[in-house]
């Protein structure tokens, strides 16, 4: 896939927003090859939200319980979202599934990162599960997504230990400073150099920009 340049980002948030913030760091260098064009949240009043605003990106937010249907918050989602042009939709701890909707305006351009090694510990207790089944590392996934959960096309992977008297609160805060930097380091590859996926794989920097 080619993108526009610099690529053009739609970050969706739902929490702190410190993935969010590493990108908003890394897109104030030119050389990155992209920038964040709006911020988008399922929920008001978060830090997400906060971040994007004292960085003058423009915010949206689209709460599922102001819509008749999930269905309906999806087609708003991606309303709102193609306002922006995207070459790049990050979900960057969005809790929410996109849909049927999102998916056929933006799927196969829109990536999200977990905080486990996929496919071990889908869903939305990556680092507990982790930890309660007892493995050794553990990490963060950033994948294309689809409509399952958790489970698109992998783009990177990173590791990270887990140490003997981690709580999940220890282990989750050491994945998501491997989290941040893989997430910066792919989403900028992706950008400055274009995808495409083929089957089960994603091939970074085989797209020359046209
Ligand atoms: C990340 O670990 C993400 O993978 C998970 O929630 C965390 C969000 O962190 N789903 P932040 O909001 O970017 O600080």
């Amino acid at each position: 896939m080619t993108v526009s340049s610099p690529a053009r980002l739609v970050v969706l948030v739902s929490g702190s927003g410190t993935n969010l913030q590493a990108l908003l760091d890394a897109c104030a260098d030119p050389a990155y090859g992209a920038r964040v064009v709006a911020v988008g949240a399922d929920r008001e009043g978060i830090e997400g939200l906060a971040r994007a605003e004292r960085s003058g990106v423009p915010t949206f937010v689209n709460q599922v319980s102001h819509y008749g249907s999930r269905e309906d918050w999806d087609r708003a989602l991606a309303d709102r979202v193609a306002a922006f042009e995207p070459d790049l939709v990050v979900l960057a701890g969005f809790m929410k599934l996109v849909g049927e909707s999102f998916l056929a305006r933006f799927g196969g351009r829109t990536v999200n990162t977990h905080p486990a090694l996929s496919p071990s510990f889908p869903g939305m207790h990556g680092p507990a599960d982790a930890l309660a089944y007892g493995v050794k590392v553990t990490g963060a996934t950033l994948f294309v997504v689809d409509a399952g959960v958790d489970t698109g096309v992998i783009v990177a992977q990173t590791v990270v230990p887990v140490e003997d008297d981690d709580d999940v609160e220890s282990l989750h805060e050491r994945i998501k400073v491997a989290e941040r930097e893989m997430l910066v380091e792919s989403v900028g590859r992706m950008a400055r150099e274009g995808f495409r996926v083929e089957g089960r794989r994603v091939h970074l920097g085989v797209a020359p920009r046209g």
